[in-house]
């Protein structure tokens, strides 16, 4: 989808379809925008609108073949009651619900032009115009993407949407004036990478095991200037990484560690050293459970279990296309968790990276093991901060329902930062308490630790047996088992992948301030 705009009206754009979309009001030549494009189409807008009971409610359409535009038809799209959504902090209320609607338009037509019409708030501040812009923007790939490599392309799927957008006719402009080309930039970096992140966990994984996913990591690394070091079982098993290793056996696919770093073009001049964050992501290419096989119904989607890892990955793209000041690196520990003849079993004992000795309890908690090598690893370079992102527990989906996150760390600081961040970007993200009470169970009879603990409360002891591997590192782990992966469609997105958490890290990252 390519979008572009154009500092001139609606009425003047000649595309396949004008689109202008318009609050719930029973008034409608009472907006300025509505009635100019009115006058200009002869006056039979509003009788049509009249005639077929048009009045702007939300997900309502009415489309018309007009004379007097440059396009040949024209869609009002319905947006709802404005004061509704009193409770958004957007200054663009709605702008999801329109974006969803010009992506369901542009899979019948290919040069859309959309009018934008300013709020009365709106029309002096040129850069809240440009956020409005943006996220606009963003939301329109979002709602256009489709996983599309398995399905054999008829003639008209083949065709590229161009989007316009332009001012509303009869509207005002900001009066301090605009330019869209940084918000249409930005918006396209951070929708391509939360796709990508979305194609990596739609893939099936068969199409995607260990090996061609730390490939991708690196191929895509090296496209925007990101280096990247690919570590397999050997390297693994020197750096002492058993836990990690131990998950892998009951697979024929080989254990694979990718790492990713991304340094700021030097400002010159500058003083201060930057600050260093690391990302860790689960990469579970497929997770059958292991010995502790999961139910039939449980596995069918466990494709989704490296959304960590695509996320992480897609985090550090978007942030090296931004050129975000802040030197990062990322690890993404990669396996398969399979019941094969050498599957490691419960009651194993392994020593981690960190010495810690941890007692397998269930291989059906694997993501944890994996983890823990990982970040002790992470934990050694002693960044200023290390934020995880794990498809981790069935129980955070439990307590938050799918479409929210859960957010831990012991810092209440960086816990309001991060959850600000992912309101920022409109994601849900809820803090959940690492209960000193829910450690406790992690205790083994015969090792230091064990990796399940409590039957309830399992997204928290999950939390607490990870933070027996950071140290004294700042930290924070995001347990995105829900919003990574949709059941059914919800919001801006299809069913499957949403690239959960990319948008988000960067809002982070983009205001962050190590304290
Ligand atoms: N990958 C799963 C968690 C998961 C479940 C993600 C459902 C998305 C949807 C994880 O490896 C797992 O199996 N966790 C177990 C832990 C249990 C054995 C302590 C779980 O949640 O049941
Ligand atoms: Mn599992
Ligand atoms: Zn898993």
């Amino acid at each position: 989808m390519d979008i572009s705009f154009e500092q001139r009206q609606l009425s003047h754009i000649a595309a396949e379809l004008a689109v202008f979309a318009v609050n719930e009001t029973k008034n409608l030549a009472g907006n300025p925008s509505f009635a100019a494009l009115d006058a200009l189409t002869g006056g039979h807008l509003a009788t049509l609108a009249k005639d077929e009971g048009f009045c702007g409610k939300a997900g309502t359409q009415l489309r018309v073949p007009v004379q007097g535009l440059a396009a040949p038809w024209l869609c009002l799209v319905g947006l709802g009651d404005a004061k509704q959504s009193a409770e958004s902090t957007s200054e663009w209320p709605h702008l999801d619900a329109l974006a969803k609607a010009v992506a369901g338009l542009a899979k019948q037509r290919r040069r859309i032009a959309l009018g934008v019409a300013l709020e009365p708030g709106l029309a002096t501040n040129g850069e809240a115009v440009a956020r409005g812009i943006e996220s606009l923007a963003l939301g329109l790939q979002l709602a256009a993407y489709s996983y599309e490599r398995f399905r054999t392309p008829t003639d008209e799927e083949t065709l590229d949407v161009q989007v316009i957008l332009a001012w509303a006719d009869g509207g005002a402009l900001p009066a301090d004036g605009f330019v869209a080309d940084e918000a249409l930039k930005r918006a396209r970096i951070l929708a391509e990478c939360t796709n990508l992140a979305r194609d990596l966990v739609n893939e099936p994984p068969n199409a995607l095991g260990t090996v061609a996913l730390a490939e991708r990591c690196e191929s895509l690394a090296k496209r925007y200037g990101v280096s990247c070091e690919i570590w397999g079982p050997d390297v693994l098993e020197r750096e002492r990484m058993a836990l990690f290793l131990a998950v892998a056996r009951g697979s024929a696919a080989p254990a694979q560690l990718v790492r990713l770093h991304y340094a700021p073009p030097t400002a010159s001049g500058k003083q201060t050293p930057r600050h260093k964050v690391t990302f860790v992501g689960k990469g579970l290419t497929f997770d059958s459970g292991g010995l502790s096989l999961k139910p039939a119904k449980s596995m069918e989607t466990m494709k989704l279990d490296m959304g960590g890892a695509a996320t992480t990955l897609g985090i550090m793209l978007a942030a090296a296309r931004l050129g975000v000041d802040i030197e990062l690196t990322a690890y993404i520990g990669i396996a398969e968790n399979m019941p094969g003849p050498d599957a490691y079993r419960p009651g194993d004992v392994y020593q981690a990276r960190n010495g810690k000795f941890v007692e397998v309890i269930n291989t059906d908690a694997e993501g944890r093991l994996v983890l823990a090598d990982v970040l002790a690893y992470a934990a050694e370079e002693n960044p200023d901060l290390i934020v995880d992102h794990a498809t981790l527990t069935g129980a955070c989906m439990v307590a938050l329902g799918p479409y929210v996150a859960g957010l831990f760390t012991p810092d209440d600081s960086l816990a309001a930062d991060y959850a600000a961040a992912a309101r920022r970007a409109g994601e849900g993200m809820w803090r959940l308490p690492l209960q000193e009470a829910l450690a406790e169970g992690l205790k083994s009879d015969i090792a230091d630790l064990k990796h399940t603990g409590e039957a309830l409360g399992g997204a928290i002891s999950a939390a607490h047996f990870l933070q027996a591997f950071v140290g004294d590192v700042r930290w924070a782990h995001i347990d995105l088992a829900g919003p990574s992966f949709l059941e059914r469609p919800h919001g801006l997105f299809a069913k499957g992948a949403t690239g959960f958490g990319v948008r988000t890290a960067i809002a982070f990252l983009e205001g962050f301030k190590a304290s």
